[in-house]
């Protein structure tokens, strides 16, 4: 069964079963998507990417969604979590609601109810100490001080109250009393980071610092961080990583900017909570912060979820310009749209709007420049391109990066830009470059994208595979990765194992569920929607086609890497791979 089946801790698996027989994914889409038929699909416009024109298709036969645009794909429940932003079960309920049917919640096993009580105990302490924070800061005499900071900064009524700012007041153990008078036990509190233990005694982590409550997607609150009220050091302290929070993958405002990121699909990332909090007060509410960390992949994955396109929007000095161009590869990476905000230089968010309108603000929203254009042009406003020796020293800067623009026209164009800018021909770029064109997989990596690099003959090998076992016995028989490469190989493998178990037809849209390499994944939603081409053609026709076309395509390359490796250094790195990549062509190839 597939992974999420199994995933699903306390919804008996006969009760998914039930609602995924009951309601059709037409229905289910149909809520969200105006659907039209088309064939044996229905198309519409995707949810999950802005277009103009329908990529979106959902096929009934398979009981799967896949967008041709965005790659995104799935069954019914993958569509409900994806669009509303919940989990696995959450998904099943919302659905068994829709179709009518009752969910009882399995028993849980002892250790699935330890962990689930902790967990409450956990969020009860952060409730608690959210609560004694807030109150402090609202009505006792010692949160006058904070009041007055926080008038001062524009950050009270609605807004304190949107984040649950609150006080920590210089107590040594305030917050240790209140969370005892409640019968919290304080180890608990511990492991959370908001209190601490020596040999004297509990004493309070946080003092005499205002309180921003980190909070989860949904709203809980997991961490906080104490910013100090005048100039003293460290300006920040925040919780530690606990059981409940792992800054690398939390980002600040998520829960309330979420509904906005939805209807704009877009988010822009700030890098502090007051950067956030001038951005919510004016108004623009798709915004999170980092919780004073880098940006990780595993905060883009989150926003790639939920947003078509991000911005950028870090300090203008040379710190703030890396930190930009770190996530500009981020990004990259994860084939999602990055632009950079460029405020006047020395402006922060909070600052700027301090001095401006927020129309101000929008126009610079509209001005927002690609990620690798401003790039391009930071980088060359920190080595002016004046000497051989610069202009040697910059592209070497730029290729890595330049190699991971993932579009072909995108490429293109940056690299006309890039000559011009520099005065070189393309014919020199590229030969700095190296066998690029060849080892195209630089691009977006194995990100899994639907605009992937998509190839046709192992896109029509893969749909044979799915239809006919004999092309699968005969695909076995020389050897899968003679013909496969890449993420194709990856899924050509999981297809002849599932297939091989169990070959009937809903087999497939299973394995959809289970897939955890995003490349793979993509590439047989795409398939499953589309495979419908592939009946009734003589599959030994088909499969030899291919076999000559991968033929000839591996004698293509050998020819252009043999031409390159005539002009590589003998003694460079480059050349020892050239070697073996030629090597490793020539062995498929006799293989074949
Ligand atoms: N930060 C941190 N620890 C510090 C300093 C900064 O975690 N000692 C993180 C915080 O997330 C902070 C962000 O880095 O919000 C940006 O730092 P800074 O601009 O100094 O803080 P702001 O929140 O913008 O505060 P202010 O506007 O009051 O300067
Ligand atoms: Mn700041």
């Amino acid at each position: 069964m597939a992974e999420q089946y199994r995933l699903s801790a306390m919804i008996p698996e006969d009760k998914v079963r039930e609602v995924a027989e009951r309601l059709s994914i037409v229905e289910v889409v149909s809520d969200y998507v105006q659907l039209r038929r088309a064939g044996a699909n229905y198309t519409g416009l995707c949810p999950f990417h802005a277009e103009k024109t329908p990529s979106f298709n959902v096929n009934p036969a398979r009981e799967i969604f896949h967008c041709f645009g965005c790659g995104a794909g799935g069954n019914a429940f993958s569509f409900i979590m994806r669009i509303e932003g919940i989990s696995f079960p959450e998904a099943v309920k919302l659905m068994a609601r829709k179709a009518g049917i009752e969910i009882e919640e399995r028993q849980l096993s002892h250790a699935e109810k330890q962990a689930q009580d902790e967990r409450q105990a956990f969020q009860r302490i952060n409730e608690l100490t959210t609560g004694y924070y807030r109150s402090i800061l609202e009505q006792k005499p010692e949160g006058a001080i904070a009041r007055d900071y926080l008038e001062k900064r524009a950050a009270t009524g609605e807004v304190a109250e949107a984040y649950r700012l609150g006080f920590a007041p210089d107590r040594s153990d305030g917050l240790v009393q209140h969370l005892r008078s409640n019968g919290i036990n304080l180890e608990s509190a511990l492991k959370l980071g908001v209190v601490r233990k020596s040999e004297r005694g509990w004493y309070d982590q946080f003092r005499n610092r205002l309180m921003f409550p980190i909070r989860d997607t949904k709203g809980n609150v997991i961490a906080f961080a104490g910013r100090v009220l005048d100039a003293s050091l460290p300006k920040y302290i925040n919780s530690p990583e606990s059981p409940l929070y792992h800054k690398s993958s939390v980002l600040f405002g998520m829960d309330m900017a979420l509904p906005t990121i939805r209807t704009e699909n877009s988010v822009i990332i700030v890098e502090g909570y007051f950067d956030h909090l001038a951005l919510y007060r004016a108004g623009i509410r798709n915004v999170v912060a980092t919780c004073g960390t880098a940006l990780t992949a595993t905060h883009t994955s989150l926003i790639k979820r939920h947003a078509a396109k991000v911005y950028m929007l870090f300090d203008s000095d040379a710190a703030g310009r890396k930190a930009t161009v770190r996530s500009m590869e981020l990004f990259m990476e994860q084939r999602l749209p990055a632009y950079v905000i460029s405020l006047p230089s020395g402006e922060d968010p909070d600052s700027f709007l301090a001095g401006n309108p927020v129309e101000s603000f929008r126009t610079c929203l509209e001005k927002a420049r690609p990620a690798f254009d401003f790039y391009v042009r930071s980088l060359l406003a920190q080595t002016p391109p004046d000497s051989v020796d610069s202009k040697v020293r910059i592209i070497d800067e730029l290729l890595p990066r330049f190699k991971k623009i993932a579009d072909p026209i995108e490429r293109d164009l940056y690299e006309k830009e890039i000559c011009r800018l520099l005065g070189i021909t393309v014919h020199a770029f590229r030969k700095r470059m190296g066998g690029m064109e060849l080892t195209s997989r630089d691009a977006g990596g194995d990100q899994g994208q639907a605009d992937q690099r998509n190839d046709p003959t192992q896109e029509t090998l893969l749909a044979l595979i799915c239809s006919y076992p004999e092309a699968r016995a005969e695909v076995a028989r020389s050897g899968i990765d003679s013909l496969f490469e890449g993420d194709y190989l990856e899924l050509a493998q999981l297809v002849l194992d599932t297939l091989a178990n169990n070959d009937d037809d809903q087999a497939l849209s299973h394995l959809l569920e289970s897939i955890e390499a995003p490349g793979a994944r993509v590439l047989l939603s795409r398939m499953l929607v589309s495979e419908a081409r592939m009946a009734d053609v003589n599959w030994r026709t088909a499969l030899e086609d291919c076999i000559r076309a991968i033929e000839k395509k591996a004698l293509r390359s050998i020819k252009n890497l043999t031409a390159q490796l005539r002009t590589a250094d003998p003694d460079s790195s480059e050349h020892t791979s050239l070697l073996h990549e030629i090597n490793a062509l020539r062995t498929r190839k006799s293989k074949l």
